[in-house]
């Protein structure tokens, strides 16, 4: 390709291009998306969910739970299971699958102790590190190494937390490979894994007491947790807000309370998003969304079998900067028990859940089937749209997670103790299904980039680093073209832990007329932005996001699969380069 032909065809990354001819620049991914039922039974229910980078989805639920929808073969200790005489042997039940997407398939994982209402994150590395649970799973810590060959399975770590935690939240943090553990019920600590020293313990945590509503459930479980870059906490529980130093172990900015008449973490379960994390601020503006959830006397209500209707009301604040305010808008209607997910695009899918009641056995009436589109960037008062029902209700122990060709996987749904299939108001749900956006429609096949590859060399990218992507496109390419990164989360209880979405920096972009785009774009600069870890690349030309590709972002250019706790394991590296 000559030199003039080069110049010709550079586009500008976004905004200032030249405005395509015909429909296509404008047109926007408009319409209320499908559901497609994909599997009947997926054995488990889909109490927790998260996607690995090998497409793959692990779904647990409780080892407690007795009989599942997948009676095993054989017990995980080898032994022979009877599919007459053991029907009632719990142990000849699977309490966690993993889901393999471009099959449909599912194969049934050992979990040996009960990971109940518990928490995980995704280590640099790809693990997934999961900790806590019920009874004797409660200070357990199990990582689960995802392979391509179909044979990796649980593994319980030989250390254990220091305190139990069930209904705990976790946050990868910058430093490689670190997690914090946030909470629990009836602990006001937080705790690190892995420790820095053998002597390191749990940290106490007075906010989670000064939000602990003992008559209403506590009204602080699961808290919410959101990395800020400058590598301070925000953590959000029952109504009020605190941005935390880990390091100093000290609250730094204590925020607002946000308005509306009643709690917004467990067992009111609303949930909460971090925006796109943006380039063009630097990624030094980052604003947090909080929605639904139940009103004031919802626990106790439900306790007599009145379902009172949920919070309508959704706060955005920034959390960086000085200036810290809610404002306040409404869903489309109440909602408690969903989830949040920002799909590729930037836009978040607000999906699952029940107009009344809160979470718990049997406290939530009045299914919410209608997924909300809400748009962050629109003016006030156009954010929300209402997309496509279900009819398949998706309340307590029902998760959601973001498919890597852009769909999202829904499931699960108990609200009863055991797996209950009739003379029940909601019955345990093992039906799987996707909701497919509208963008994944094939009418925008001209608009949609294709064939992308994502090109680097070693083990991944480092901060700051120039990478290449090529990819292809039907036509020339819109006005809008963006680079977006998404950390995959671990999802349960209407909250998907370590979920973030980062608008990457395009530098350049040129495109061929034989189709192909070369595009030049720079890695998130710090881990505070961007902590360690695999992340699914998409470009979104004009509203429509391409499949996404995995890529890694990687402190030191030596940093191979391993991780910390095996051999040859260095102290953790000093907190630099921000
Ligand atoms: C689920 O079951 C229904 C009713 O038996 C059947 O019509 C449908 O084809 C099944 N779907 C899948 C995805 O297996
Ligand atoms: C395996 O587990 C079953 C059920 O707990 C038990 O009855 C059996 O003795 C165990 N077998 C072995 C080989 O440990
Ligand atoms: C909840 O469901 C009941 C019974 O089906 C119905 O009468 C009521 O109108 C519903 N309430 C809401 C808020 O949807
Ligand atoms: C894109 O990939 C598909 C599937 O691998 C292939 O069939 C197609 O030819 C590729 N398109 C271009 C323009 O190379
Ligand atoms: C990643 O690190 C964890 C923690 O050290 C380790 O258990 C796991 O095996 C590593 N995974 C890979 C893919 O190397």
């Amino acid at each position: 390709m000559n030199m003039i032909a080069v110049l010709l065809f550079l586009w500008h990354c976004v905004g200032l291009g030249v405005s395509v001819g015909g429909s296509s620049g404008a047109r926007k991914a408009q319409g209320q998306g499908q559901w497609q039922l994909l599997l009947n039974n997926t054995g488990v229910v889909a109490m927790h969910m998260a996607v690995t980078r090998h497409n793959t989805v692990i779904i647990f639920d409780q080892t407690e739970a007795g009989q599942s929808g997948y009676q095993l073969r054989t017990r995980y200790n080898g032994s022979k299971c009877s599919r007459t005489r053991d029907v009632l042997d719990s142990t000849c039940y699977a309490h966690s699958v993993e889901y393999d997407v471009s099959g449909n398939s599912l194969r049934p994982l050992r979990i040996d102790t009960d990971p109940w209402c518990s928490s995980g994150a995704f280590l640099s590395n790809g693990t997934l590190i999961q900790a806590g649970g019920y009874g004797n799973g409660a200070r357990r810590i199990r990582f689960f190494r995802p392979c391509m060959n179909h044979q990796c399975n649980w593994r319980e770590s030989r250390r254990s937390l220091s305190d139990e935690r069930w209904y705990a939240s976790s946050q990868i943090l910058p430093e490689n490979d670190r997690v914090v553990f946030v909470g629990g019920r009836g602990v006001f600590t937080y705790e690190f894994v892995p420790k820095v020293t053998t002597t390191e313990k749990s940290f106490d945590l007075p906010f989670l007491h000064q939000t602990n509503d003992r008559n209403a459930g506590g009204s602080n479980l699961y808290p919410f947790l959101h990395l800020s870059s400058d590598g301070n906490l925000f953590i959000f529980a029952n109504r009020d807000s605190i941005l935390f130093n880990l390091r100093r172990n000290r609250v730094v900015k204590t925020f607002p309370q946000i308005p509306g008449d009643g709690s917004r973490n467990y067992p009111s379960s609303g949930s909460s998003v971090l925006l796109p994390l943006d380039h063009s601020n630097g990624f030094q503006k980052l604003e947090v969304m909080i929605c639904g959830g139940s009103t004031s006397g919802a626990y106790r209500a439900a306790d007599e079998g009145r379902y009172l209707k949920g919070l309508s009301s959704c706060g955005r604040m920034v959390i960086t900067g000085n200036k810290h305010k809610w404002n306040m808008e409404n869903m489309p209607g109440p909602r408690l028990l969903h989830d949040m997910l920002i799909l590729p695009t930037g836009n978040v899918l607000i999906i699952n859940g029940a107009k009344r009641g809160c979470a718990g056995w049997d406290n939530a009436r009045n299914a919410s089937r209608q997924p909300y589109l809400y748009e962050p960037n629109k003016r006030l008062g156009r954010r929300f749209s209402v997309l496509k029902s279900t009819k398949i209700a998706r309340m307590y122990h029902s998760s959601a997670v973001l498919l890597p060709d852009g769909r999202v996987l829904v499931a699960g749904g108990n609200p009863h103790n055991r797996y209950s299939f009739s003379n029940v108001a909601y019955p345990t749900e093992l039906r799987l299904q996707a909701f497919v956006p509208n963008y994944v429609h094939s009418s925008y096949h001209d608009l949609r980039p294709s064939n992308v590859t994502v090109n680097y060399e070693g083990y991944g990218l480092l901060y700051g680093e120039e990478f290449n992507v090529r990819f292809w496109l039907e036509d020339k390419p819109t006005n809008v073209v963006e680079f977006t990164a998404y950390a995959p989360p671990f999802t349960t209880h209407s909250i998907s832990m370590n979920q973030r979405l980062l608008k990457l920096r395009c530098k350049s972009m040129v495109w061929y007329p034989d189709g192909w785009v070369n595009s030049v774009l720079e890695a998130p600069p710090s881990p505070n932005v961007a902590p360690s870890g695999y992340y699914m690349l998409t470009v979104v030309n004009g509203g429509i996001p391409s499949m996404a590709q995995w890529v890694r972002f990687i402190l030191y250019p030596y940093m191979g699969a391993g991780g910390y706790g095996g051999p040859g394991h260095s102290p953790l590296p000093p907190f630099s380069k921000i």
